[in-house]
């Protein structure tokens, strides 16, 4: 009730309803003849963005470093790195830890590897031109693999090929952190936006139109649940969604989600709780 009430004012705010996956229309960023200045800008202000909403830090006490030592280099791949502002952050926490992280950033769209190499290098992070297509080919290898607002970029066979490169690539766990559709989150972002509005400004950034598709193309819960393959599990966080691979822990899976997973259910894990969804969505305990 709240939800449809919210949707309809999302309706009337942002003009579109987010009752479903927008599925057609594309963000200017991945116009190949878009702007190279408003672009630039773009990847800037996606710093400030992902800083405020796309809850990395979150992700990294609680999921990556645990994995992480001061003695031995663990590795990680982030998938779509874009401007790089993720990872980044990452290599900074890591660092002020004193924890051994090396991480490679990739992205198949030259202009997005020429802007993260045009910033002061970080040590222990590099930038790659290549899909994780790639990588697979090459027979690489991380420990961990991650992505930031990637998963609502891709169509379906697109999306199954990240998942199957991620499984390929990973020693030992994947993170792909996405936003969480919602009305609320249109409505919060169509709000906080708008004095980054491009009417009437050349050159201006596309972090307010592009912002606001991403979120009526991204997935939310349950939708992800029903696209994820079997050993893949559902995060959830406020206005997030994460699609999590525990590598070492499908090693040794328990019987009850192997069971779910021949029936083609998904188990979802929020620290250390264990929840089964199923297609349509219903939590068992
Ligand atoms: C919206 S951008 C996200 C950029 C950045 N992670 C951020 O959060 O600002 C999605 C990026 O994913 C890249 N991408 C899509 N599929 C990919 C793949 N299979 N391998 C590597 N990069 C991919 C695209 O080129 C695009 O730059």
């Amino acid at each position: 009730m709240l939800n449809r009430s919210l949707d309809s004012l999302a309706q009337a705010v942002v003009g579109h309803s987010l009752a479903d996956r927008e599925l057609e229309a594309e963000e200017i960023m991945d116009d190949p003849d878009c702007d190279l200045e408003g672009l630039r800008r773009t990847y800037q202000q996606f710093v400030v963005v992902n800083r405020l909403v796309s809850g990395w830090r979150g992700v990294y006490v609680h999921r990556l470093r645990p994995l992480l030592s001061a003695e031995r280099t663990t590795t990680l791949l982030d998938i779509g790195s874009g401007g790089g502002d993720v990872p980044r952050a990452l290599a900074g926490w890591a660092a002020r830890d004193g924890l051994r992280l090396e991480i490679t950033a990739i992205d198949p769209d030259d202009r997005a590897t020429a802007y993260a190499t045009s910033l002061p290098p970080v040590p222990h992070l590099r930038f790659r031109q290549c899909f994780s297509s790639d990588l697979v080919r090459e027979g690489a290898r991380f420990d961990i693999v991650t992505s930031n607002h990637v998963l609502h970029h891709l169509g379906p066979q697109q999306l199954d090929g990240l998942l199957a490169d991620s499984t390929d690539l990973a020693r030992r766990l994947v993170v792909h952190d996405d936003i969480a559709r919602s009305p609320l989150a249109a409505l919060g972002y169509w709000v906080g936006t708008l004095p980054l509005h491009r009417r009437g400004r050349p050159h201006a950034s596309f972090v307010r139109d592009d912002g606001l598709l991403s979120i009526r193309r991204s997935y939310t819960p349950d939708e992800l649940a029903a696209v994820l393959p079997a050993g893949w599990t559902v995060g959830r966080a406020p206005f997030r969604v994460l699609a999590v691979l525990d590598v070492a822990q499908n090693a040794e899976t328990p019987p009850e989600a192997s069971a779910a997973a021949v029936r083609g259910e998904s188990t979802t894990s929020v620290r250390g709780e264990t929840a089964v969804t199923t297609p349509d969505g219903a939590d068992r305990a």
